[in-house]
């Protein structure tokens, strides 16, 4: 078994990593990464590699040094957990309880994780770890201690929200998608202004069917959300019923439906039907003459989710069945016309761009290589222009996603470096990796005398 796939029994931190090559001077701050890192709560196993306990991760870079921490995040879940040795609340893909009747007489139908395993993002001064259940838990980035729920100014009504909220840095307003189950299922966005925590509502649907929503995109003036044919037949079943996820059926018949709705009034502008594709990750959106372009990471299929779950990733080999993913861009017409797709780059993951340039016409993507030999064993550099691509590869090596962190003084797209956090298989030990984001060439190696889980998305906050 990879040993990024085993838990971490107890956190750590180490003062200085021994570095080799050299750290840019321009170059400081905290690289900030979130994901799964404990699986067995007591004599019980989780599931699915979602369902870990998180772990938040903290590389310092300060004048060429590197420190390094990490703290699992003290939710409610990750608590009582602990303490009764058995699961307490509903998870990704794990039934803590044996049937309908122990379910509601528990209590637990409405207990949603708090375990936010996902991301981390910086809403206003607040930096908090997301998942994909209402609660935002906000933690100190100086020692990484979990300081409660985020309390917003609003009551508005959430059963699930993305871990990947967008933010749109000339009006300063961030956005995110949230899908409400009921008798009446909902999907909307919402967006928060300046440093504010108050969430307002806009671009309200029915939907009878609601999608699994991991992520979504913006343009300069619109917002779209892309239905997938993985959904929910029978919502309350979700409320009363089994672990999250298997609520969400595949149906390869249907279709995709892009909507797209005004960024600042909400209204619907256009539905644009392509054939079934699953898809965890948008990559980025931008307008050009008359189209809505915009670039995502699709599966044929839903069967990644499968392929997650533990007693796949923890076999006796390093063969692990990941799915083909294609990055395709969709051309939607904003008048009439028909829908032009392109695949553009063929089995990659955890896309990133410089996010200066979201909502632009922008050149350069970062990745993870994935295939189903050795799932993910590789870095990637698109560039949409020239196609002409960078890959970074190392024996035994396991690379996390690619974080672009801009040079301040940038003069192109592609002027910063890549942070990405390297688990080398053989020698057990994980290691921050910074290579120059324009040539893909190794500038510095920060190396730990341990490994680290693998983990999901992260941030650098300066
Ligand atoms: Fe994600």
């Amino acid at each position: 078994m990879l040993v990024g796939f085993q838990s971490l029994e107890k956190c750590f931190s180490v003062d200085s990593l021994s570095v080799r090559g050299t750290i840019p001077q321009w170059l400081n701050g905290n690289l900030l990464r979130n994901g799964p890192a404990k699986f067995e709560v007591g004599s019980n196993r989780y599931r699915h590699w979602f369902d870990g306990l998180a772990l938040l991760h903290k590389f310092s870079i300060k004048n060429g040094k590197v420190s390094y921490q990490n703290c699992f995040l003290n939710s409610g879940e990750c608590k009582e957990n602990t303490e009764k040795g058995q699961f307490s609340y509903r998870s990704f893909a794990t039934d803590p309880c044996g049937g309908i009747f122990k379910r509601i007489f528990s209590g637990w139908f409405n207990r949603f994780s708090d375990n936010a395993n996902v991301n981390i993002s910086k809403i206003g001064r607040h930096f908090v770890a997301l998942t994909e259940t209402p609660m935002s838990v906000e933690f100190d980035a100086g020692t990484l201690q979990t300081k409660g729920y985020l309390k917003y100014d609003d009551n508005l009504k959430i059963s699930t929200v993305t871990a990947h909220p967008h933010h749109d840095a000339k009006t300063n307003t961030s956005y995110n998608l949230v899908s409400k189950y009921g008798l009446r299922n909902k999907c909307y966005f919402y967006k928060l202004e300046g440093n504010g925590l108050k969430r307002r509502p806009f671009a309200e649907s029915s939907v009878s069917n609601p999608s699994y929503q991991h992520s979504f995109a913006i343009t300069e003036n619109y917002i779209i959300r892309t239905d997938i044919p993985f959904y929910v037949k029978n919502s309350l079943k979700l409320l009363f019923g089994r672990p999250f996820i298997e609520n969400f059926h595949w149906d390869h018949e249907k279709s995709t439906v892009f909507s797209v709705f005004n960024k600042i009034t909400g209204e619907l502008i256009a539905k644009h039907s392509v054939p079934a594709f699953f898809t965890f990750h948008h990559v980025n959106a931008f307008e050009k003459d008359t189209d809505i372009i915009i670039d995502v990471v699709t599966y044929e299929d839903a069967s990644i989710i499968q392929s997650l779950y533990l007693e796949n990733l923890r076999g006796t080999d390093l063969h692990i069945p990941f799915p083909e993913t294609q990055l395709t861009r969709f051309k939607l017409p904003r008048n009439k016309g028909a829908i032009k797709t392109e695949r553009l780059y063929q089995n990659l993951e955890l896309p990133r761009i410089n996010y200066q340039y979201n909502t632009m016409d922008y050149r350069y993507l970062y990745g993870i290589g994935v295939h189903s030999k050795t799932i993910f064993d590789h870095l990637i550099k698109v560039d949409l222009k020239t196609r002409v691509h960078r890959t970074w590869k190392q024996a035994d090596c396991f690379p996390g996603e690619p974080v672009f962190v801009p040079n301040p003084h940038a003069s192109s797209e592609d002027d910063g470096v890549i942070l990405s956090v390297v688990l080398n298989e053989q020698s057990q030990q994980s290691f921050l990796l910074i290579l120059d984001a324009s040539s893909f060439k190794e500038l510095a190696v920060a190396t730990l005398a341990k490994p680290l889980p693998f983990g999901l998305h992260g941030i650098f906050a300066t």
